[in-house]
């Protein structure tokens, strides 16, 4: 690398963290820029694993629960698959729970409780992808990985002006940030990029008045801005439809678990048929439109008198009190279903 280069490349980190010693957002999880603090790891990969694909608003609630009645990776990985899959009802991409117990039992099991400090011995963990195994590499053990998110993918495109559509542009992405990481601070590197998307380099209005690293913004003053990270074109989702059953006896509902496999699997769910490609033959008391990565769902709800019998698929369950609903867990699919049909009720 020429000296010319270096300089800036190191330039680009100073002036980043500069902004984030400054600027960092307060956060549960995370350490406070020169705060001397010691990072847990165990809430590091708890947070990163939550904030896949949601909102720092979304998960700020839940990792004070998990955290308050999980403390430590021992604690979780004792705790009973029900209890966490209700804990993280409402976060969605139910997958990721039962791999987040995977997790903190192969740590406890296969690694004295301690999670691995490399990049490649948090990947080997189950359900850590290189992006969670990156950002708790860096964030909870100082090692220049490369780190990058949605927000950080927008900040760099920009900044190097890469016109590539996703997902094709990450491998650029990632090569222009590669040189870019610091050796020392790049936890706080990783996490100012991440609040620079958040806040300073956002999809819309992006604030370059502001921004500590736009001198050499490539994409700076362009009117255009917005457009980048270029996203793919969209595909059409496909539309499916269901019904659920409302089976109602002395205050209380029929409720099941969702098979392992699957969408929701392993959460609490109302029973009811499956969901296909043609519309319901009944119309429900009300329903509900509910938006999943690769498909948009129509669910029903339709009262059924006779309870659960045996060798009918729903009648593996429990009647659960309707005054307690808000403690079954339900996923925010079938939340949306019986608030609607209790607002009805009322
Ligand atoms: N999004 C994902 N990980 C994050 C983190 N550590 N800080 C802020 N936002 C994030």
């Amino acid at each position: 690398m020429s000296v010319q280069t270096s300089a800036i490349v190191d330039d680009f980190a100073r002036r980043l963290l500069g902004w984030y010693d400054r600027s960092a957002r307060v956060l549960p999880w995370r350490i406070a820029p020169n705060s001397g603090g010691v990072p847990d790891p165990y809430r590091i990969w708890l947070a990163e694993v939550m904030l896949q694909q949601t909102t720092v608003a979304a998960v700020t609630g839940y990792f004070a629960r998990f955290t308050a009645r999980w403390p430590t990776v021992a604690d979780l990985a004792a705790a009973d698959d029900a209890d966490v899959m209700a804990a993280w009802a409402g976060l969605g991409y139910y997958a990721r729970a039962r791999n987040l117990l995977a997790c903190a039992r192969a740590v406890v099991a296969d690694h004295g409780g301690r999670f691995p400090d490399s990049e490649a011995g948090l990947r080997a963990l189950p359900g850590v992808g290189d992006y969670t195994a990156a950002a708790v590499a860096a964030i909870a053990f100082g090692r220049a990985a490369v780190v990058v998110d949605a927000n950080i993918e927008r900040v760099i495109a920009r900044y190097r002006l890469i016109e590539t559509p996703l997902p094709t542009a990450k491998r650029e992405i990632r090569a222009a940030l590669a040189p870019l990481v610091p050796a020392d601070r790049p936890g706080d590197f990783a996490q100012a990029l991440m609040d620079l998307g958040a806040g300073v380099c956002t999809p819309r209005s992006p604030a370059c008045a502001i921004c500590p690293v736009t001198a050499d913004c490539r994409a700076r003053g362009r009117p255009d801005i917005e457009r980048l990270p270029v996203k793919p074109p969209k595909k059409a989702k496909p539309h499916r439809h269901g019904v659920a059953w409302w089976i109602e006896r002395d205050g209380a509902i029929w409720l099941t678990r969702r098979p392992d496999k699957g969408m929701l699997g392993g959460m609490r769910a109302l029973p009811g048929g499956e969901w296909t490609d043609a519309r319901a033959a009944e119309s429900g008391i009300v329903s509900v439109d509910h938006g999943f990565t690769h498909f948009d769902l129509t669910l029903a709800l339709v009262r059924r008198e006779a309870p659960p019998q045996a060798g009918d698929a729903a009648a593996e369950g429990m009647w659960w009190p309707i005054a307690d609903l808000d403690a079954a867990g339900l996923p925010t699919l079938y939340r949306k279903l019986t608030d609607k049909m209790l607002e009805r009720d009322i």
